[in-house]
């Protein structure tokens, strides 16, 4: 028997891929291979050394398989090993740049406000943007005639249908939704439409925030209250807040409110926020009209109320500093970052 283990060990050990020791496998194992043909020779030996010869065959038989074994599991350890290296990945390169969404500045102003007055325990509701005469007008204290009614320049639908001048049709629909039962805690922000020409402070479209609280033993002074926290909240912790007497249809008394002035704190004669008043007029406001409450169902000696009405670009372009309300409606996503922070 002339069979070469060593050279079939080292050929084994020389193999560089698992295809290479699959071949070798075959040759040396394999039904063609050397050991094969010289077990098959056994037959032909005397029957007293078929047994001893048949051993030896096994024992390198054996031998060989084991260093396959070996070799292989060698061999795949390496092929995993380098394919890890190959594809690594390299976590220190910068990644893309996917440029994301923001918010548009009137929206962020509205969820800002929306958080404090939620905050206060304010309930938000929506009002149609397509409106009843009866709700936008009537139910507000300005009949048909009412010279009030040339202070918001309506569009008309059809003689009863408008598109709302102002969110307060939103104080009638809550209150006739609550059916005479106080507390009412609400806010309304939305769109709003009259017929304006646009230029840097007019739109024909634009956005207010109504609110309206009624109940028992409501006063001036929870009014005076509650907007010297919106407007701290706002516009900055030191802020006081003023009333100037004014005229709502819907409100009596009326007024006017004014936030001391957060970028120069009145005290520079200059100042292109205040106009060197150190004021800075944020909202309409008052205690709701006896006539109001009526027609929403509450009786005025039992129940008062107070109400506010804010328009959300004024207070947007106030705070950011915006100089042209048409910014607010562009669509160029430049000008939201330009003053939102990433959130
Ligand atoms: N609706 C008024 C307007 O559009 C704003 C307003 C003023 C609303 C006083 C109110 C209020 O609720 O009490 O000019």
């Amino acid at each position: 028997m002339d069979i070469n283990k060593e050279t079939m060990l080292t050929e084994i050990e020389n193999a560089k891929t698992l295809n290479e020791l699959n071949e070798l496998k075959i040759k040396f194992l394999g039904k063609k291979s050397e050991l094969a043909i010289a077990m098959s020779k056994t037959g032909t030996l005397p029957v007293e050394e078929r047994a001893a010869y048949g051993a030896k065959i096994n024992v390198i038989r054996k031998e060989i398989t084991s260093a396959i074994d070996a070799k292989q599991i060698k061999l795949e350890e390496e092929e995993v090993h380098s394919k890890l290296i190959k594809e690594k990945v390299d976590i220190s390169l910068p990644g893309y740049n996917y440029s994301q969404g923001s918010k548009a500045i009137l929206n962020a102003t509205i969820d800002e406000i929306t958080d404090i007055l939620i905050g206060m325990g304010y309930e938000c509701k929506e009002g149609p943007e397509v409106e009843q005469d009866l709700y936008n007008f009537e139910m507000m204290n300005v009949p048909k005639g009412h010279p009030a009614r040339d202070m918001q320049d309506t569009f008309y639908i059809t003689e009863n249908l408008l598109l709302r001048s102002q969110t307060s049709p939103v104080q009638a629909r809550s209150m006739l939704e609550a059916n005479g039962v106080a507390p009412i805690k609400m806010f309304c922000p939305g769109k709003v439409f009259r017929r304006d020409d646009d230029d840097a402070t007019h739109s024909h479209q634009f956005t207010q925030m109504e609110g309206l609280v009624i109940d028992k033993h409501i006063s001036m002074s929870d009014l005076k209250g509650t907007l010297e926290v919106i407007a701290r909240k706002m516009f900055g912790a030191k802020r006081e807040v003023r009333f100037r007497s004014s005229y709502f249809p819907f409100t009596e008394p009326s007024v006017e409110v004014d936030v001391s002035c957060f970028a120069c704190g009145g005290k520079n004669a200059s100042c292109s926020i205040c106009k060197g008043t150190g004021w800075i007029e944020i909202l309409g406001a008052g205690m709701v009209h006896p006539n109001v409450l009526k027609m929403g169902g509450f009786d005025p000696s039992v129940y008062q109320g107070f109400a506010f009405g804010m328009g959300i670009e004024r207070i947007a372009m106030l705070r950011y500093g915006i100089d042209d309300i048409r910014n607010l409606y562009s669509n160029d996503i430049r000008v939201a970052k330009q003053f939102l922070k990433e959130e």
